[in-house]
C-alpha cells in the first residue's frame, strides 16, 4: 500500500522524519544512479542489521529551513556523488546552495543536533576526487553538525564497491553507537513480496516498456521516467582494430517524440541482457519453465523500498530488460545468497566467496563473474532463491549515458553517438571476454540493422568470438515496429554549451571519443556560419573566436574519428576553426594532447587572458583530464611570469569559478 499523499507530498524533512517515526534519513545526490542505488543498500542494512527505520530521500525532495530542529536521536547518512570537476550532481545543487546560504552566521552552530555520515562517489582521474562530499562534510562541520565516523570515500574508476564495504562496517557501528541500537535485534523482514498471478489481463503485463505510458501507448513528455522508442536509423563502426577495440557510431530517430536536445546534452540509452545470460540464470534459477508467469511486487515498506521496475511482468521480461545480470555480482549479494544454497558445501563455498575479500577478488571480480556465473561456480543445482531477494539485492538495469555527438541544428530529428565497445579479457582469465553492457548492445543492434535479421541468443561457446546477442524484438514491439528496431531513450541537459557569441574563442580537447560533443558543437557552429554568410556574405567570420580543436588517437589510419567529416567542416568555417590531431603512436616518441596545447601555448594564453576564451575538456583517456590541467596551469602561470603551482593554478582555478573551463565525463 503506498503511503498517505498527505506523508509522501511533504517537503518538511522534520515533518516527514515525526510522521513516519524514522530514526534515520538517508540523502542522496545523484547524477546516473549509482549513489542513489548505494542508499538503498545502505538503507537495507540499517534496517536489517539493527531494526532501524529508515527513510531514503532525493536531495531535491525536500526543504532544509528546518534542518536546525534535527532531534537528536535521529541520523542523517549523506551519500553524496562527485559530478564533473567537484561538482555536486544537479540534484544536490539546492542543498550545497542552501548550505551556504547567508542566514547561517559565520562561526554561529546553526545546526547543531545533525549528526551524520558522508559517503562520497568519485572517480580518481578526474581533478577533485569526491569534491561534492569533501565539500558538504566540511560546511556541516563548520555549521555545528557532527559527523559521526569516518567518511566514506569511493572511487568510480576502480574500487567502488570494495571502498564502500570496507568503510560501512565502522561507520554504521558508530551510527549504531549514536543511536544506542543494538546489532541483531532487528527480525528477518523481506522488502518485498512477490506473487504470482494468473488473472492479468495481457495488456496489462510489462514487457519491456518502461512506463505506463509506453505499455498504453499514450503520449508525454520524454524523460528519464519514459523513455522515447527510437527508432535505429543508422549504425556503424568508426573504426574496428582486432577483436579488442572498436567504436561504433549510432543514430536514433527522434521524429514524432517530443525529445529536445542541444549540442553537449547527453542521451540515456536503456541496455538489454544478451539473451545467453537471461536463459542462463533463468535456468540456474530453476524459472525456465515458469518463464513467462505473470509476477505481482508489492513493496512491504514503500517509504524504504520503492518496486524497481515496472510490475506486473514475468520472469523472464524482469532478467531480460530491468534487472542487471550482466555486470559483476558483488560481494554483499553473495553473502545474502548463501543461505539459499542448495547444499551445505554450495552455502560454504557462497559464504566464503562472500566474506573473505581476496578469495572474492581471486574467483569472482578478476573473472567478472555475473550472478548465474558465481551460483554455477558454487553448485550447478537449482538455486531457489526467493524472487524477492533478488528484486532487493540485484541492482536494476540503468540507463547508459553517451555525449551526444549530432547538433540539433544540422540534425533536428536524429541524435548521434559515438561510442568505444567495451570488450576485454578478463584479468584472471584470458579466453574470457568481458562485453561492455550497453556498447555491445549497440553493436548487436548495428549488425541487426545492417543485416536486416533479427539477432537471437548466441550459443556460450560463441561468446569467445562473437559479442552476446540479443531478443530485440519484444514480444510486444516495443523495440520493433514498422521496421526499425528501436531503443529507448531519453535526453539529459548538461552545462556543456558554446558561449552565444562566435567572437568568443573556444579551446575545446578531446582525445578518443571525448571528441563526441565536440562534433556537435563544429555542427553548431557550421550551421551558424552558413547563416551569416548568407546574410553578410563571405566574410562574415571574419571576426570570430578561434575554435581550436584539439584531437588526439593512435595512429591516422587507424582510429581517428571521423576523419572525412573535418575537412567539410573546416571548408565551411575557413580560418575560425583550427583542428590539430596528437598522433600518439606512429611517431617515435608518443604525442598527447596536452603536447599541442603546450606548443601553441603563446596563442592559447592570449585567447584566455584577452579574449576570454572558453575550454571544455572531454574524453576517457585515463588521466588526460588532470594532466590538461596541469598543463593549462603551466601555460598561465608562464603567461603570468610565475609559477605553475601558483599563479597557473590560481587562474584555472578563477576559470572553473567562472564556468569558462568545463568538463563533460561522459563518454
Ligand atoms: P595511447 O593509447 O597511445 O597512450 C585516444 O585514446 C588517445 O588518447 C590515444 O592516442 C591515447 O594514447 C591517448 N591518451 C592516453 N592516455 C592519455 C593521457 N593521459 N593524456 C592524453 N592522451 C592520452
Amino acid at each position: 500500500p503506498a503511503a498517505p499523499a498527505a506523508i509522501s507530498a511533504t517537503r518538511n524533512i522534520i515533518e516527514k522524519m515525526q510522521t513516519t517515526k524514522k530514526r534515520v534519513m538517508i540523502f542522496y545526490g545523484s547524477q546516473t544512479g549509482t549513489a542513489e542505488e548505494y542508499a538503498l543498500k545502505i538503507a537495507k542494512e540499517l534496517k536489517h542489521r539493527y531494526g532501524l527505520g529508515v527513510l531514503i530521500a532525493d536531495l531535491d525532495d525536500y526543504d532544509y529551513d528546518t534542518l536546525s530542529q534535527f532531534q537528536q536521536d535521529w541520523a542523517a547518512v549523506f551519500v553524496m556523488a562527485t559530478y564533473g570537476e567537484g561538482d555536486p550532481t544537479d540534484n544536490a545543487v539546492a542543498f550545497m546552495d542552501f548550505l551556504e546560504s547567508p542566514e547561517f552566521e559565520d562561526g554561529a552552530e546553526s545546526i547543531p543536533n545533525l549528526q551524520y555520515l558522508v559517503f562520497g562517489l568519485g572517480n580518481r582521474t578526474y581533478t577533485e576526487f569526491n569534491g561534492a562530499a569533501r565539500k558538504m562534510d566540511a560546511r556541516l562541520q563548520q555549521l555545528g553538525a557532527k559527523r559521526i565516523g569516518e567518511r566514506g570515500e569511493g572511487d568510480d574508476n576502480k574500487s567502488m564497491e570494495e571502498d564502500y564495504l570496507s568503510w560501512k562496517d565502522d561507520a554504521f557501528g558508530a551510527l549504531a553507537k549514536c543511536l544506542n541500537v543494538e546489532e541483531g535485534t532487528a527480525a528477518e523482514e523481506a522488502d518485498f513480496k512477490v506473487s504470482e498471478v494468473s488473472d492479468v489481463p495481457h495488456e496489462k503485463v510489462y514487457l519491456g516498456e518502461l512506463s505506463a505510458r509506453a505499455l498504453h501507448g499514450t503520449k508525454g513528455i520524454n524523460d528519464v521516467k519514459n523513455p522515447f522508442a527510437a527508432p535505429i536509423i543508422k549504425a556503424n563502426d568508426l573504426f574496428k582494430v582486432g577483436t579488442e577495440r572498436s567504436c561504433v557510431h549510432a543514430e536514433f530517430s527522434i521524429e514524432g517524440s517530443n525529445i529536445k536536445y542541444q549540442h553537449g546534452d547527453h542521451v540515456g540509452l536503456w541496455p538489454v541482457n544478451a539473451e545467453v545470460y537471461v536463459e542462463e540464470t533463468l535456468k540456474i534459477l530453476g524459472l525456465s519453465h515458469k518463464r513467462q508467469t505473470v509476477i505481482q511486487i508489492e513493496s512491504l515498506d514503500p517509504a524504504l523500498a520503492k518496486v524497481p521496475f515496472p510490475q506486473p511482468t514475468t520472469y523472464e521480461t524482469a532478467f531480460r530488460y530491468y534487472l542487471d545480470i550482466s555486470a559483476t555480482v558483488s560481494r554483499q549479494t553473495l553473502a545474502l545468497f548463501a543461505k539459499h544454497a542448495p547444499n551445505e558445501q554450495a552455502k560454504g563455498v557462497l559464504a566464503e566467496l562472500g566474506s573473505n575479500r581476496d578469495k572474492y577478488r581471486e574467483v569472482v571480480a578478476d573473472h567478472s563473474m555475473r550472478l548465474h556465473e558465481a551460483l554455477e561456480y558454487a553448485s550447478k543445482e537449482t538455486w531457489s532463491i526467493p524472487f524477492e531477494d533478488i528484486v532487493s539485492s540485484i541492482p536494476r538495469l540503468s540507463p547508459r549515458y553517451y555525449s551526444i555527438s549530432s547538433s540539433p541544428k544540422l540534425n533536428p530529428d536524429a541524435i548521434h553517438i559515438t561510442a568505444v565497445v567495451l570488450q576485454y579479457k578478463s584479468a584472471g582469465n584470458a579466453n574470457k571476454n568481458v562485453y561492455g553492457l550497453a556498447t555491445n548492445y549497440v553493436l548487436n543492434i548495428k549488425q541487426s540493422v545492417n543485416n536486416d535479421s533479427i539477432a537471437y541468443s548466441a550459443p556460450v561457446d560463441a561468446q569467445a568470438i562473437a559479442p552476446p546477442q540479443y531478443a530485440i524484438q519484444g514480444p510486444r514491439g516495443a523495440y520493433s515496429r514498422d521496421g526499425h528496431f528501436k531503443a529507448p531513450i531519453h535526453v539529459r541537459r548538461s552545462n556543456f554549451r558554446l558561449p552565444n557569441s562566435p567572437k568568443i574563442p573556444i579551446i575545446a580537447i578531446g582525445p578518443g571519443t571525448g571528441i563526441a560533443p565536440f562534433r556537435g558543437f563544429v555542427q553548431e557552429r557550421v550551421h551558424l556560419a552558413r547563416r551569416y554568410k548568407e546574410k553578410n556574405g563571405p566574410d562574415a567570420l571574419k571576426d570570430w573566436g578561434k575554435f581550436y580543436l584539439f584531437y588526439g588517437c593512435r595512429r591516422s589510419d587507424e582510429d581517428f574519428l571521423y576523419k572525412d567529416e573535418w575537412p567539410e567542416y573546416s571548408k565551411e568555417l575557413g580560418d575560425s576553426f583550427d583542428m590539430k590531431t596528437a598522433i600518439s603512436r606512429e611517431g617515435e616518441k608518443k604525442v598527447y594532447v596536452q603536447d599541442h596545447l603546450w606548443e601553441a601555448r603563446d596563442e592559447l594564453a592570449d585567447a584566455i587572458l584577452n579574449k576570454r576564451a572558453y575550454i571544455y575538456i572531454c574524453g576517457d583517456a585515463s588521466n588526460m583530464a588532470k594532466q590538461v590541467e596541469e598543463t593549462l596551469q603551466r601555460i598561465l602561470g608562464e603567461a603570468k611570469g610565475g609559477r605553475a603551482d601558483a599563479e597557473g593554478a590560481q587562474e584555472v582555478r578563477l576559470l572553473k569559478e567562472r564556468n569558462r573551463i568545463l568538463t563533460d565525463v561522459c563518454v
